[in-house]
């Protein structure tokens, strides 16, 4: 079997890794596999105790519901009840795609997927590794699966980082290749009858709304512009201290730094001007999907260890850029992204 796909061909030792990942599945194993946003960390979603294997692998509290992976949006039914007409057009619209959906679950879909919550969050993966080894698991099969990291850490995009950080208790890891958006999927909850954005990801709310024809209300607009690690639980978090600051603020905080003889790296979207021993720039893509592509594996390589602390220029504010936002404030432990007029301590007032 070849499937041919926008990632390419997948050829015939593809396709035998493919068939036997879908074997170890089908034995209760647990398989990392590509997705089009980032690596995730699959079992049968039907087999209760290889799903509790994943949260075992992952480090992850039990609670925390697994995204469940299906091969086509004709499967909706079998997996949710009560599923409203708006669900349906985003998922005939988007999928396969970065979209996830929330809706209520049911009754068969295991407690161990959904962390007991009377909803289950579907959707439809845009890789061709991923959509193969649904079909090799078996019709009407699907695959629940988290980011294939350790709990809080950065989601992977490539299978070398999967490879790096869950050596243990993982059956087999399928490279698919570098993973095309590189940041995780929005999910859109329609449990409460209206929309809600959950999480900005992969595809933008104005895309989603221009579908819709109505607004998706996003609690997110409520957090705060600013923070300070602490206020927030930390997630998607290199170890290097992560700070994310206005053009402006960056370019006293790094002078601050070196100062000190701190080891800077400046994570920049202008082209760099001047490096010196103790200050590198690493510049990222001015454009907000490249710019998300990128991210996730330029903080895995400047976490390696050289660098005391991470700066990153904030990026534009605007709707493609809201998903890259979202990873940014959450990885960082001080976010400021605009500038702010009293400067004087950012660390200690303002943030
Ligand atoms: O792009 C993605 O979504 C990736 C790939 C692998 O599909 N998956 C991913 O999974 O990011 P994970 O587990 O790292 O993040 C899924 C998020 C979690 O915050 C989880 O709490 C939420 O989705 N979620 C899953 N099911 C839910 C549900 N029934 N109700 C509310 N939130 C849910
Ligand atoms: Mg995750």
């Amino acid at each position: 079997m070849t499937v041919m796909r926008s990632e390419g061909m997948i050829d015939r030792e593809q396709h035998n890794q493919i068939e036997a990942a879908a074997r170890l599945l089908r034995a209760g194993g647990v398989v990392a596999f590509p997705t089009e946003t980032v690596y995730g960390l699959g079992a049968d979603a039907a087999n209760p105790q290889a799903v509790r294997r994943i949260f075992e692998i992952k480090g992850r509290p039990a609670d925390h519901p697994l995204i469940v992976h299906i091969a086509d949006a004709a499967l909706l039914d079998q997996w949710a009840v009560e599923i409203p007409e708006a669900a349906r057009r985003l998922a005939e619209r988007f999928w396969p795609g970065p979209l996830t959906l929330i809706l209520r679950r049911q009754p068969h879909v295991p407690d161990a997927v959904t962390g007991g919550q009377e909803s289950v969050g579907l959707r439809v993966p845009d890789h061709p590794v991923a959509l193969a080894l649904l079909q090799a698991l078996g019709p009407e099969k699907a695959l629940a699966a988290p980011s294939a990291n350790r709990f809080g850490r950065i989601s992977p995009t490539t299978a070398a980082h999967v490879r790096a950080e869950l050596a243990e208790g993982v059956s087999m890891v399928l490279d698919g290749g570098p993973c095309r958006v590189g940041l995780e999927s929005t999910i859109v909850s329609f449990v409460g009858g209206t929309p809600l954005l959950l999480r900005p990801g992969g595809i933008s709310v104005a895309a989603l709304e221009a579908v819709l024809g109505e607004r998706i209300e996003t609690p997110s607009a409520a957090q705060p512009a600013i923070h300070v690690s602490g206020s927030l639980p930390s997630h998607y978090a290199p170890t290097t201290p992560l700070e994310v600051l206005s053009a402006e603020a960056l370019k006293r905080r790094s002078w601050e730094l070196v100062k000190q003889e701190q080891r800077v790296v400046v994570l920049g979207l202008a082209p760099p001007c001047q490096d010196s021993p103790h200050l590198l720039r690493f510049q990222m893509p001015a454009e907000a999907a490249a710019y998300a592509h990128r991210l996730y594996a330029a903080l895995r390589q400047l976490d390696a260890g050289y660098f005391n602390m991470i700066l990153a220029e904030a990026p534009p504010v605007g709707v493609d850029w809201q998903a890259v936002h979202d990873r940014l404030r959450r990885a960082a432990t001080v976010y400021c992204p605009a500038e702010i007029q009293s400067q004087e301590n950012i660390y200690e007032e303002s943030c």
